[in-house]
């Protein structure tokens, strides 16, 4: 199995990922704690990747670091997107250049309404989907615009975090565990969103522990052990391979 990214180095060139977003070589600690050891994986344009693991494996550690987020820190390794190094950058920057982060705490912000919380991710460019075109989207946000923002139900705020995300222009969308808590029928509403957000082209990469549901809406599949890539297939390798599911993500 061949996980190493296609990575072009030459002297007259910086290094160039060949995909859309790559991630080169990744080492990332908390303190003197070695979590994310020497990640590689490629993401193309307008896919999604399914970012699999047991719990502690360094899921949500490889996606802070992708979003440049102060912890954990990197030491080492390259973060490419459409042909802009995200290593160099810190966390607001990577925002700009396009990532947009949905934690799998939701940070809904207190005191603001729905449409508060999303007017505040447009305060400053880049500004991605207009407020219409989120509602379009999220019908339930425009009912519930002038709610309070973290008195929506768990699966509304789910919504409410994506739709802030996208309301940044954002070329790639983290996702942390999107479905945790959310009974199956809400889980079938957020995954027609994300197809749709798909079919606008952006790319999606998401971590979640309902791997299957993840696999069932991912073209392809990465999975994480011990801070390791230990498979880089498609989403229907990993349905099909129950050997492999047991093994590394115990489902
Ligand atoms: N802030 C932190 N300080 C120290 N260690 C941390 C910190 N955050 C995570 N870790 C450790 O890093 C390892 C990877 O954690 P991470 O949260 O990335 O895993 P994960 O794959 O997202 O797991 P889960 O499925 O439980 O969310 C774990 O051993 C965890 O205890
Ligand atoms: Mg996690």
């Amino acid at each position: 199995m061949n996980v190493k990214p296609d990575f072009n180095k030459n002297a007259n060139q910086a290094a160039t990922a060949p995909a859309f977003l790559s991630v080169y070589d990744l080492h990332a600690y908390y303190g003197e704690s070695y979590i994310v050891q020497g990640v590689n994986f490629n993401v193309h344009e307008g896919e999604i990747l399914a970012l699999l693991g047991r719990n502690g494996a360094g899921k949500t550690s490889t996606l802070r670091a992708v979003a440049r987020l102060a912890d954990p820190q990197v030491t080492y390794g390259e973060i490419w997107l459409d042909h802009q190094p995200l290593h160099t950058m810190s966390a607001h920057q990577a925002s700009m250049a396009g990532i947009g982060l949905v934690p799998e705490d939701r940070r809904i912000i207190s005191g603001l309404t729905v449409e508060e919380n999303l007017q505040l991710a447009q305060i400053a460019p880049p500004i991605g989907w207009s407020l219409d075109r989120l509602y379009d989207l999220f019908p339930r946000l425009g009912e519930r615009r002038k709610q309070e923002g973290v008195t929506l139900s768990g699966g509304e705020q789910q919504m409410l975090a994506i739709a802030r995300a996208l309301a940044r222009d954002i070329k790639v969308l983290l996702l942390d565990e999107p479905y945790e808590g959310l009974a199956p029928v809400i889980v079938d509403e957020i995954e027609k969103t994300l197809i749709h957000i798909k079919e606008q082209g952006i790319t999606t990469v998401i971590v979640e522990q309902n791997a299957i549901r993840a696999l069932e809406l991912s073209d392809r599949a990465v999975i994480l052990d011990t801070g390791q890539i230990v498979f880089d297939g498609s989403a229907a390798e990993v349905l099909k391979d129950e050997a492999l599911r047991a093994e590394y993500l115990a489902i």
